[in-house]
């Protein structure tokens, strides 16, 4: 193993709120118990792809102090990835040596870390994975930061719907975020009660879901709010923005709360208007759950580049921060189950 001295950090993909708590608690440990200097590399992997004159950004225990509440990242995002063309990755490798950096901290979700996990196999590149999203979708780990924190401001959002809902006698359709898995909708349908909660995991049925809305406004409550994800597909296709993909081949999902509340006032005559949380689910201050988390995973990877821990990545099971093979983080998709499903489809009504 190369000696280390300095440890570069980098965030990738969609930011996340706790970013900021990862990348104070990775430096404060690092600068004050470890005595390495730490960098960190702005835009995710494009820092070592194609980097700009304020890619490098020295940081501190003293730099960091305070940005544990900021949302975002201060070190920004991209979705940039090195091994989309021959040659590329090679590039990566070659930037970290002539930037001196010893051994890198990831953080980012299966794109960021799938990238990571490739760099340590094909290169032996010392790096150590942190995992990130919103979507909760990972599964070495039971959570990640930020779900929280979504899940929150999902539910502030219904909860606010319904009185404007109640008050017009209207449904709302509100989109949350979530490509393959329903996480953050099934959170935020739980937690505000929503009427109906559909994620992408179950197909929707829409005559039982106008039947739901038929049903209460015999009862007097001709109103209602739908939680439904952004990865529900109606005909087995997602509803897409446009064609457009980024560099992992993602399509931008966008459209199914429209559609849905278009079916929903058809059949059932009811008024039904629709509503995207979009980023307001990835933006400002962590709660406190995510900043917890995030500094728990940060103060963990950097013992492992301590440690020299190489082509792991930190997790949370059960209590403990526990480092797994980056291959675990990226091998499937933690979907919801049938029986969390059920949970939430027991107050359907
Ligand atoms: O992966 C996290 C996520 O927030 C998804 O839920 C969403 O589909 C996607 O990112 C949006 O990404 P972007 O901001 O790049 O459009």
């Amino acid at each position: 193993m190369a000696e280390v001295r300095r440890v570069g950090m980098l965030t990738g993909g969609g930011d996340a709120p706790g970013l900021n708590g990862v990348i104070r608690a990775v430096t404060t440990k690092c600068d004050n118990d470890y005595d390495f200097e730490v960098h960190g590399l702005k835009r995710g992997w494009k820092s070592l792809l194609d980097p700009e004159e304020d890619t490098v950004m020295p940081l501190t225990a003293d730099s960091v102090r305070y940005i544990l509440q900021e949302g975002g990242t201060i070190l920004g995002s991209s979705r940039t990835n090195p091994y989309k063309n021959e040659g590329d990755a090679e590039k990566v490798v070659k930037q970290m040596e002539d930037f001196g950096i010893d051994a890198l901290v990831a953080i980012g979700g299966d794109d960021t870390l799938g990238v990571a996990k490739r760099l340590y196999d094909d290169f032996g590149m010392q790096v150590i994975g942190c995992p990130k999203t919103i979507d909760n979708d990972l599964s070495a780990t039971d959570t990640t930061f930020g779900y929280d924190t979504a899940v929150s401001i999902a539910t502030d959002a219904i909860d606010r719907l319904r009185t404007t809902a109640k008050s017009h006698e209207r449904v709302v359709v509100v989109e949350v975020m979530g490509r393959h898995a329903g996480w953050i909708t099934w959170g935020a349908g739980l937690a505000s009660a929503a009427n109906v909660t559909l994620i992408p995991e179950v197909e929707p049925d829409l005559d039982q879901i106008a039947d739901i809305f038929k049903k209460r406004a015999e009862k007097g409550e001709k109103w209602g709010l739908v939680a439904v994800s952004e990865g529900v597909t109606l005909s087995e296709e997602f509803m897409t923005q446009n064609a457009e993909t980024d560099e992992f081949g993602h399509v931008r999902l966008g459209g199914i709360a429209e559609t849905l509340a278009g079916e929903i006032e058809e059949r059932t005559g009811i008024e039904t208007r629709h509503v995207v949380l979009g980023h307001l689910q990835r933006g400002g201050t962590p709660t406190a759950f995510d900043r917890i988390l995030s500094t728990r995973y940060g103060l963990r990877a950097a013992e492992a580049v301590k440690n020299g821990e190489w082509g792991k990545m930190v997790a949370l099971r059960g209590n403990d921060i526990v480092t797994v093979d980056l291959s675990e983080a990226t091998e499937e998709t933690k979907t919801v189950p049938d029986n969390f499903y059920k949970v939430v489809e027991t107050f359907f009504g």
